[in-house]
């Protein structure tokens, strides 16, 4: 069948080779045509792809792309980024495996945008980038477990133990160092950005939260000359009202006022705004903020019961868009309004939108795998959605992600 096939082929180019080679220039043409055709709609259409980048290569600012907007995607291949057990800087509060959890499901997702890719998280290129360089994160624990992934994510490239150094005096500030490169990473606990009656570092849950809205000189001397700044403050706002005191801790002659929340979260930014307009260095120092980290608090929200929170969730909700109800959209608006005045002051901060693709997430919680600082009650353990941690986020984990969107921008010029 096939040597016969071969034959007629053989015969036919034999006995019409002239007419062959006219089909074949208007072949040609036709075919030169077509694809600059192609070509040229390809280009026109997909103008958008193009500019998007090829994976370790940076993407092409935001207006190009939204790296918020998106969707998980399985992927065991390259997730986890690092390891739970070989990070020997794992926090205790993060370390969900370690505290018994077994389904590890939720350390294989990757974040995709919808229409570019993020680059490639490359930890010898960053740790270049942090060459005799000081990146600092400011704020409360959910920007220290940030901190913590940015810290295994780097650990994870720098092999020689005598090569990296952690440093926690127990003061505010805790500081990871790369010998090889200089290059330092830190920690700073100020959890509601202004000075406040929460900041110790260890001593902080306290029944009452007062804040001194307008001063924040005492903590920002420690990083205002850092490389790189990366604030978030959100979790520690959420009451009703907060008392803002005008005066010093110690001063007798102090005014208390208890001020609604929103109000005092302004005023409180504003401090902050006014600090970096003034304080900070603008050819040297790069500015970025985290959005509000969600919580998976109340399992009806979900469409599970009412008395459920995160304990036990194992997959992700998969509804586009999703937002808890407890998510408040005002201070975020805050945030952007309080960005964008400093911008009209010639100063850029980027805000790192986490809050959307993490909402997504009810199953990336410790929930009751991780370390308890005080003993549990049988009542407690009877029952262990009531002392599940549905705020924080187990680690390799959905931080790791917000470090390669932060990752993202510290490459994007
Ligand atoms: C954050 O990203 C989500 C998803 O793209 C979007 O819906 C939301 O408006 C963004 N929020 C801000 C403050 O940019
Ligand atoms: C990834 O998951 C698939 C499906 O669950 C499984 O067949 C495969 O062995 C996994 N690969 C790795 C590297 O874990
Ligand atoms: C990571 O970055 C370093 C330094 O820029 C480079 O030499 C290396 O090839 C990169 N690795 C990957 C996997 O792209
Ligand atoms: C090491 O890094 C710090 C910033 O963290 C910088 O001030 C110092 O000059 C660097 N040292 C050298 C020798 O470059
Ligand atoms: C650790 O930090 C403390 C306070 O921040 C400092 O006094 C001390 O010298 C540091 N130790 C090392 C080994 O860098
Ligand atoms: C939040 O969601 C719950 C459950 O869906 C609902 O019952 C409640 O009214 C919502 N609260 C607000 C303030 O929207």
């Amino acid at each position: 069948m096939v040597a016969r096939n071969q034959n007629l082929v053989s015969i036919t180019w034999g006995s019409s080779v002239k007419f062959s080679i006219v089909r074949f220039f208007v072949s040609l043409v036709l075919a030169v045509f077509l694809v600059a055709a192609v070509y040229m709609a390809r280009e026109y259409v997909s103008f958008n792809y193009m500019l998007m980048v090829p994976l370790d290569v940076t993407f092409s600012g935001q207006s190009e792309c939204d790296l918020f907007s998106g969707k998980w995607v399985f992927d065991n291949e390259s997730y986890p980024l690092y390891k739970e057990k070989e990070c020997k800087f794992m926090s205790d509060q993060l370390a969900c495996n370690k505290f018994g959890r077994q389904d590890l499901g939720f350390q294989h997702w990757r974040w995709q945008p919808h229409h570019c890719d993020i680059p490639r998280f490359n930890a010898t290129k960053l740790l270049e980038k942090l060459r005799n360089k000081r990146m600092v994160f400011v704020g409360d624990s959910l920007n220290r477990g940030q901190w913590v992934s940015m810290v295994c994510l780097l650990d994870s490239s720098i092999h020689d133990p005598n090569l990296k150094i952690m440093n926690n005096s127990g003061s505010n500030l805790i500081s990871f160092k790369a010998l090889g490169y200089n290059a330092t990473v830190e920690f700073y606990w100020e959890p509601l950005l202004v000075e406040s009656n929460s900041d110790d570092p260890v001593n902080h849950k306290l029944p009452e939260r007062i804040v001194r809205s307008q001063s924040i000189e005492k903590h920002a001397r420690v990083w205002t000359d850092a490389d790189i700044l990366v604030f978030n403050s959100y979790l520690w706002w959420r009451e009703p009202h907060i008392k803002v005191l005008w005066g010093s801790f110690k001063d007798e002659n102090g005014i208390y006022k208890e001020v609604e929340m929103r109000r005092s979260y302004e005023m409180a930014l504003k401090t902050w705004s006014d600090w970096l307009e003034i304080h900070v260095d603008r050819a040297k120092t790069r500015l970025f903020f985290i959005s509000m980290s969600p919580v998976h608090e109340k399992a009806e929200e979900w469409g599970a019961s009412k008395d459920q929170n995160c304990y036990s969730e194992t997959d992700m909700i998969t509804t586009e868009g999703y937002r808890s109800n407890e998510t408040n959209l005002d201070m975020t608006r805050i945030v952007e309004n309080t960005i964008d005045e400093l911008k009209t002051r010639g100063l850029k901060v980027d805000l790192i939108n986490i809050t959307q693709l993490s909402e997504y997430r009810k199953e990336g919680h410790p929930s009751i795998y991780r370390k308890q600082w005080v003993a549990l009650s049988e009542e407690q353990l009877s029952n262990p959605s009531s002392y599940a941690d549905c705020i924080h986020w187990c680690l390799p984990g959905v931080p790791d992600v917000w470090n390669e969107l932060l990752y993202a921008y510290i490459f994007q010029q």
